[in-house]
């Protein structure tokens, strides 16, 4: 990872380009704080290079002024039009030549901001995907890709910023990337490293000594405290199934919230087993609580005025002898029976029952992430995660906050009339209703674990956590999607009063 800082006027030596962010019809080098002398020059070769910011332009020359080597011009097209999509990839192209020209140390001028975040929060937002845009998983390369390798970009101020502001949404941005890296990073571990068992230890291991109190429930306890469902769908696997509470409390805490993320280290469908194309991509079924334990991490640094509790259910879904098996019936946390229709319906059974289990923390909201249902991927893309909520207020707040951060989140109906969708002959409830109406079925059958008066979000988040391919400038693999929503979430709930 590059280290990323404010550019000095006077480097004690010579970086290796500059790299100019330009925009049709803009003037290169305004709102950008230069050296005078150094100003005058560079404008002058830039000028002379006929540099016009159509997008996808490149123009390189050599520095007339001796802080840099070269100076590269990058178009990006009509400001209008400049998302956080063209901002990362305009930013994987920089550190993508500037790693092909063996530069160790380059200057970034970005003299705009993305058009499509709240403007007060741009700046933030573009170093953090500055300090993201190299991000790789090499975990398991013999080899990691040495020749692209940026050590050190410096970040060019703009005359609306000072140095101290610069300095301190630099910070912020450090946090934002070291957070959104560590979920990346376990959304990208495959299913034979990160096991239910071993994901449990690693998350109490890293929060040893900090303030929030980590407690592994395995099958004992989970049986004990009627915790079935996650019992059930690990019951296929060798690897035991686990619960992880996460629990912060301040003195006096201002709320309580919970957050609760699908942690299915493999999903293969279990007996209603998956086709085999891409059924690899079921290692990232554990994004939600990926991005659950980062935000924790947050709260770990911070200590918020909160009650602030993680749910992270842990299991892996395969088939075998002691698999749960399709007509089973099975008893949830809060009393509920569940008869199976489909064992690949398995994150809603171990969120229910998490769901259930957290009314024991008395929240006043509870957020759950999971990467639930083919169908939402199918209905929004990968622009956007699905939401589904009891509580105008709080569906509000998430697609606010969703704009400012970039993760962002469309709101669905729950509708009384999807949970007849889930009528059973059996039993209270089956766990899914088929194709027809998969998305809003999944969302009812969770509303029916909701402890009483607590305001909840679903976030379906299967179509943005990861991405088969390259896309919008994010890499192929887990995206940290969520961790910068939570932690905005838990940022404005500090606040309040
Ligand atoms: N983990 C999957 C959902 C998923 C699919 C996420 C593709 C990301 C990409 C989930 O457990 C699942 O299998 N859902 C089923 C539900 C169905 C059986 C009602 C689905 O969406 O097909
Ligand atoms: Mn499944
Ligand atoms: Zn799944």
């Amino acid at each position: 990872m590059a280290d990323v800082v404010q550019y000095s006027n006077a480097p004690e030596e010579q970086l290796d380009c500059l790299y100019l962010a330009v925009a049709e019809k803009a003037r290169p080098l305004e709102r950008l704080v230069l050296p005078a002398r150094d100003r005058q020059a560079i404008a002058k070769v830039v000028d002379e290079l006929g540099v016009r910011g159509t997008d996808g332009e490149v123009l390189v020359t050599t520095s007339p002024v001796k802080t840099f080597r070269r100076i590269a011009c990058f178009g990006v097209g009509k400001l209008s039009s400049f998302t956080v999509h063209s901002l990362r990839k305009l930013l994987r192209r920089v550190v993508e030549q500037a790693g092909r020209n063996r530069e160790y140390q380059i200057a970034l001028a970005l003299p705009f901001l993305p058009q499509d975040v709240d403007p007060a929060e741009a700046r933030v937002v573009t170093l953090a995907e500055l300090a993201l845009s190299d991000y790789r998983f090499d975990r398991f390369r013999s080899r990691p890709d040495e020749a692209t390798k940026v050590d050190g970009v410096h970040v060019i101020r703009l005359e609306s910023e000072t140095a101290e502001q610069l300095d301190a949404m630099l910070a912020q941005s450090r946090r934002v990337d070291e957070l959104v890296r560590l979920a990346r990073d376990l959304g990208n571990r495959p299913g034979n490293d990160l096991t239910p068992t071993s994901f449990a230890a690693e998350i109490a291991e890293m929060f040893k000594g900090s303030a929030v109190r980590v407690t592994e429930m395995g099958v004992k306890e989970l049986e004990k405290d009627g915790l079935r469902a996650i019992v059930a769908v690990g019951r296929g696997s060798v690897e035991e199934p686990r619960l992880v509470r996460l629990e912060y409390r301040a003195k006096k805490p201002r709320a309580a919230i919970v957050l609760v993320g699908k942690g299915v280290t493999f999903d293969s469908g279990g007996i209603s087993i998956k086709p085999a194309a891409d059924m690899a991509d079921m290692k990232h079924d554990m994004c939600g609580a990926a991005a659950v334990v980062a935000a924790m991490r947050a709260v770990a640094q911070d200590e918020p005025p909160l009650k602030v509790v993680g749910l992270v259910p842990l299991v892996e879904n395969l088939p075998s002898g002691s698999a749960l098996k399709p007509g089973d019936i099975i008893t949830m946390n809060n009393g509920a029976t569940v008869e199976i229709d489909n064992t690949d319906a398995e994150g809603r059974l171990i969120l229910a029952d998490t769901m259930a289990y957290a009314a024991r923390f008395n929240p006043d909201v509870m957020v759950d992430l999971a990467t639930l249902t083919g169908a939402c991927k199918v209905a929004l893309g990968h622009e956007l995660a699905g939401m589904f909520a009891n509580d105008d207020a709080l569906a509000a707040q998430l697609e606010s906050l969703g704009r400012r951060t970039g993760d962002r989140v469309w709101r669905l109906p729950l509708l009384p009339a999807y949970k007849e969708l889930l009528r059973s002959e059996w039993a209270d409830l089956k766990n899914s209703a088929g194709a027809k109406g998969s998305l809003p079925a999944s969302a009812a059958f969770l509303q029916h674990f909701v402890p009483e008066g607590v305001k909840w979000a679903h976030l379906d988040i299967a179509g943005v956590a990861h991405l088969p391919k390259g896309h919008n400038g994010l890499p192929a693999g887990a995206t940290g999607f969520g961790v910068r929503l939570l932690l905005a979430l838990i940022a404005e709930a500090a606040a309040k009063a």
